[in-house]
């Protein structure tokens, strides 16, 4: 017998407001057998909604992900309508209208007046707190968030959010229902971003903070982000598919919403392209040029360079011993970082720079290299040099990488390089929502994996690089820039202290 509260499929459930994410809701509930009551105010926006999710299931049928038969009994669970007394006899509500808590608060006023005491209330919120929206019921513990993402019927994430009131049981009711439609549902509290939107920040934050030192050219930090790291789109592709004055808006009310936390501090970059109106895919223009005819960046690569004899190598990390394979097996002798013999020693970055541990471990050829999501099979890696290194010493470097089957880019020499400052970041906020009991690891894993698709949960990727060097990097991140942007979580801290 199944221990499931998911609600029963005869359960009805009402979506009020039908535009971007709440015809995507609707779909979501009518193929998962429950008969859907559409609401808007706006009878151009039902109209519209209705007939893209009819699209949508076109494309399924079109794709032999649906037959024609599930096709039309789905439509024909969905009864569009635009008088609020429409909804009366509903049990799940859920509100995906315009972002305003007035209006959000004014809504659910009305629906607790008009639907009976064991209706569920839910909102699609992506930023306003549940405790507040609900503050204002007679009873507030039947308010919940169920947050979406967009688009609903394809991404599979739902965080189930619990403001102050809510009540336990709803969240579970909201969970395995939330299941029984197919998705990944995930508990968080109510909290500025839930879990996605804030975890997801140093993604943006970091990369736009290397551009600004001037590490790279966009291209190659994408580059190295999507083919070195393994997330599906690098920071700059990102930020312009979801367009800078979303993203911006996004970080600020994070920042504000924190009492202005320097871990979320917005970037002027940024803001100037909003202020040029470059906001992305949208306009035609962000870091990208998207208008007819232009041509986009590629990645720069050093020049082939000769394989050399031998190559130190630290090889403090699992990275490393992969990488020690892999130069092995193309020909290269790996020594020691402790040996004496003449040739540059490779690292992978620590968070200082390879001039500051050049200096502060009295070697003169050093080079890091950033992070990758696989050293087994990756084809790119970003590498960074001591400002003492030899242009022969560089060169012995990138044969060696090369030879290996890397393609190497040159970064300038920046603290953290791209990949593990970011990663590294990410797993920082991971862990204080932990340290906060805002979610649990897992599900911040599962949050992150199925709401923005990166490769590896953060909480698992810190595992992986290991927890200690992962503190090890942000200490040095923090001593570098002595800002309190890289200051440790104290989940980390912890964990380090128990190795
Ligand atoms: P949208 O602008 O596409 O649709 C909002 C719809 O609500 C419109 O059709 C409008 O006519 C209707 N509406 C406005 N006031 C209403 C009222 N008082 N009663 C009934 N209908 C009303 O907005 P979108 O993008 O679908 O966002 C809706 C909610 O979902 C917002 O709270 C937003 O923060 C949240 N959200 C949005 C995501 C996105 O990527 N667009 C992702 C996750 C959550």
């Amino acid at each position: 017998m199944s221990n499931s509260h998911a609600l029963s499929k005869d359960s009805i459930v009402a979506v009020i407001g039908a535009g971007a994410m709440g015809s995507g809701i609707a779909h979501v509930a009518a193929k998962a057998g429950h008969p859907v009551f559409l609401f808007d105010t706006n009878e151009a926006a039902l109209t519209k909604g209705i007939s893209g999710i009819k699209k949508d299931l076109e494309f399924l049928v079109s794709k032999n992900k649906m037959s024609a038969e599930d096709m039309a009994a789905t439509l024909a669970r969905i009864t569009p309508v635009s008088e609020l007394s429409a909804l009366k006899n509903t049990n799940l509500d859920i509100e995906a209208i315009v972002e305003n808590l007035d209006i959000k608060r004014k809504v659910f006023g009305d629906l607790e007046d008009l639907l009976a005491e064991d209706a569920i209330l839910t909102s699609n919120t992506s930023s306003i707190s549940i405790t507040s929206i609900a503050a204002k019921l007679k009873r507030p513990e039947r308010l919940l968030g169920v947050h979406f993402f967009n688009p609903a019927p394809r991404m599979a994430l739902v965080e189930i959010v619990s403001g102050v009131a809510s009540d336990k049981h709803l969240a579970n009711i909201l969970f395995d229902s939330a299941k029984a439609w197919g998705k990944v549902p995930v508990h968080a509290k109510s909290t500025p971003g839930f879990i996605v939107n804030r975890v997801a920040r140093p993604y943006y934050a970091e990369g736009l903070r290397v551009l600004e030192e001037q590490i790279a050219d966009i291209a190659t930090i994408d580059t190295l982000m999507r083919e070195g790291c393994g997330f599906p789109l690098g920071p700059f592709e990102l930020m312009d598919l979801i367009g800078h004055d979303v993203n911006f808006a996004v970080t600020n009310s994070v920042f504000n919403a924190y009492f202005g936390d320097k871990r979320f501090t917005p970037s002027i970059t940024q803001q100037e392209l909003v202020s040029a109106g470059r906001l992305g895919r949208k306009s035609g223009q962000g870091f990208y040029d998207y208008r007819e005819n232009a041509i986009k960046p590629q990645a720069i690569v050093a020049a082939a360079c000769e394989k050399p004899k031998a190559i130190k190598l630290s090889e403090d990390t699992t990275v490393c011993q992969d990488l020690r394979e892999r130069l092995e097996k193309a020909g290269v002798e790996v020594v020691s970082a402790k040996s004496n013999i003449n040739a540059p020693t490779l690292f992978i970055t620590d968070g200082r720079t390879a001039t500051i541990r050049a200096k502060d471990e009295n070697i003169s050829s050093l080079a890091v290299f950033d992070l990758v999501k696989d050293m087994k099979t990756s084809e790119r890696v970003g590498i960074s040099f001591s400002d003492s290194t030899s242009d022969a010493d560089k060169g012995h470097v990138i044969g060696a990488l090369q030879a290996a089957g890397l393609q190497v880019s040159i970064l300038d020499d920046v603290a953290g390089l791209v990949g593990m400052r970011t990663v590294c970041m990410l797993a920082n906020e991971a862990s204080d929502v932990v340290t906060q009991g805002i979610a649990s690891a897992k599900d911040i894993d599962s949050a992150m994996k199925f709401g923005t698709n990166y490769p590896i949960g953060p909480m698992t990727w810190a595992e992986q690089i290991g927890i200690k060097h992962v503190a090890r990097v942000l200490n040095n991140l923090k001593n570098h820039y002595g800002e309190e942007r890289y200051r440790l979580s104290p989940y980390i801290l912890r964990k380090n202290a128990a190795i």
